[in-house]
């Protein structure tokens, strides 16, 4: 047999809404053309982000009602607790409540001015930690990494030359860690193949600098490992994990990706001393060591989650379905960044929307598009996200691609689904002449892709 299934059936089903294409073009003008403003309800497929919108599992629910609320020592701590060792082999274990949490911790204990943080690509959120904290984030993915079209099985992997380069023109000493993406989000959702992450960790023992993973999506990353690197496909998933976190000083992951839970995180560390002081910052803002600004219940879905992330039969219906998006929109001329990642599928807008310029945000004028034909939302990564305006110049400048990106929540949408979206991609597609471009009419000095307000050109 082929056809892989959903290794799941469904027990308990949320009604979607469906509106009209006119009550949608005014809900559109209402939310400013910004998707980020349209109330969830009268969204129909939701591609928004796959963070915090997993599905739970029946074993997930049954933690919940097994959670225990004790503030200290709670028997849902010790077994979250125990589950992150057994999975990773990584000693301290502090629960936060999202993978910004972990971040803010780590950065003001490691950051500080002067100091520089290599990444393959930081997050937005990783980014900006890095950056309150007065250390720069350098960006020092494989050029393959910023090509859309580039085939490389392992885009998400650092450059490790570059890497040397960096450390040896700034000095050892003011690199207080090197962080590794696993799967790049920023990049596209590119995974990072187990040699270069062997590769990171020579140049930081060389060095003697410590070496993090930002492990949101560990278990997509080593699934591709499994699937895409030479001598990788005999190894069960739990063991490639493993080895990927051996191979780390620590990690700071948000639960809500790979952890299948709506709200989480983890900050997980080798070192006894550095992990007490971690404790002290944790303390000071999250909660106590054994909860971390978690409810009982929260650790015990975390608990379960993350083991469940690491059943094969379910990462194969994961990967391939994302893949089977990516694929599907591809037979309609769509471009996308290719192969596809983990879990979104990331459109280049600047060529759907070949009759635009960066200054008439396509990214933002497609996502409208979407929504306007089929109720579908997404997010834009291009010039709304991170394009700027030269304070000398007054003009814009622009970043290198303009994506759509099609985020997959996990364990949500069926196959019919994905094929609505790829059927109405493909209409959008065949009348994208007819897209406007955009103006921001009001927007806040940073981050503005979350509030900005917009009008037709
Ligand atoms: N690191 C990566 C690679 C992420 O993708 C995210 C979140 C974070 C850190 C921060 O985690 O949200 O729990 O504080 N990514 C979401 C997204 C928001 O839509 O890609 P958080």
């Amino acid at each position: 047999m082929n056809t892989i299934i959903e290794p799941f059936r469904i027990k308990m089903v949320e009604p979607l809404r469906l509106t009209t294409p006119a009550e949608r073009d005014a809900i559109l003008r209402a939310a400013h053309f910004n998707p980020f403003l349209i109330p969830a309800d009268d969204v129909l497929i939701d591609l928004l982000t796959d963070s915090g919108t997993s599905a739970m599992s029946a074993e997930q629910w049954a933690g919940m009602l097994r959670g225990d609320e004790s503030y200290a020592g709670a028997k849902s701590w010790f077994r979250f607790e125990t589950v992150m060792k057994e999975i990773t082999g990584l000693p301290h274990v502090l629960p936060t409540h999202q993978g910004r949490a972990s971040e803010r911790i780590l950065f003001e204990l490691l950051g500080g001015p002067g100091k520089v943080i290599p990444n393959n690509n930081h997050f937005d959120t990783t980014r900006a930690n890095c950056e309150h904290s007065g250390a720069a984030a350098v960006d020092l993915v494989i050029d393959e990494g910023k090509q859309p079209q580039s085939r490389h099985p392992f885009k998400g992997n650092m450059d490790v030359a570059k890497l040397e380069r960096l450390i040896d023109e700034v000095g050892a000493d003011r690199v207080p860690l090197v962080m590794l993406t696993v799967t790049n989000n920023s990049g596209g959702g590119q995974p990072v193949s187990l040699e270069n992450v062997r590769a990171v960790r020579g140049v930081c023992d060389r060095h003697g600098i410590p070496f993090f993973l930002d492990a949101c999506r560990f278990a997509e990353n080593a699934y591709l490992i499994k699937l895409r690197e030479p001598g990788q496909s005999g190894r069960s998933v739990a063991d490639i994990v493993k080895e990927l976190f051996s191979l780390a000083d620590g990690a700071t992951i948000s639960a809500k990706k790979d952890g299948l839970v709506n709200i989480g995180g983890v900050l997980l560390m080798r070192d006894e001393h550095l992990a007490a002081r971690a404790n002290n910052l944790l303390i000071l803002t999250e909660g106590f060591v054994t909860y971390g600004g978690l409810a009982g219940r929260d650790l015990e879905a975390m608990a379960q989650g993350f083991r469940e992330v690491l059943d094969e039969h379910y990462l194969e219906y994961r990967l391939r379905s994302v893949a089977y998006l990516g694929e599907g929109l591809i037979r309609h001329g769509v471009r996308i960044v290719e192969p596809p990642g983990g879990h979104a599928i990331y459109v280049d807008a600047a060529e759907f929307c070949d009759h635009l310029t960066p200054d008439d945000f396509p990214g933002q004028a497609l996502l409208c598009a979407l929504y306007r034909h089929a109720g579908i939302r997404a997010v834009e990564i291009g010039s709304v996200m991170f394009g700027r305006i030269d304070k000398a110049t007054g003009k814009a400048v622009h970043p290198p691609m303009q994506l759509v990106r099609l985020a997959v929540p996990r364990r949500v949408y069926t196959q019919s689904h994905m094929d609505y979206v790829i059927e109405a991609i493909g209409e959008v597609r065949a009348n994208r002449q007819a897209i406007r471009g955009l103006r921001i009419v009001e927007a806040p000095e940073v981050l503005r892709h979350f509030t900005a307000k917009f009008a037709e050109a």
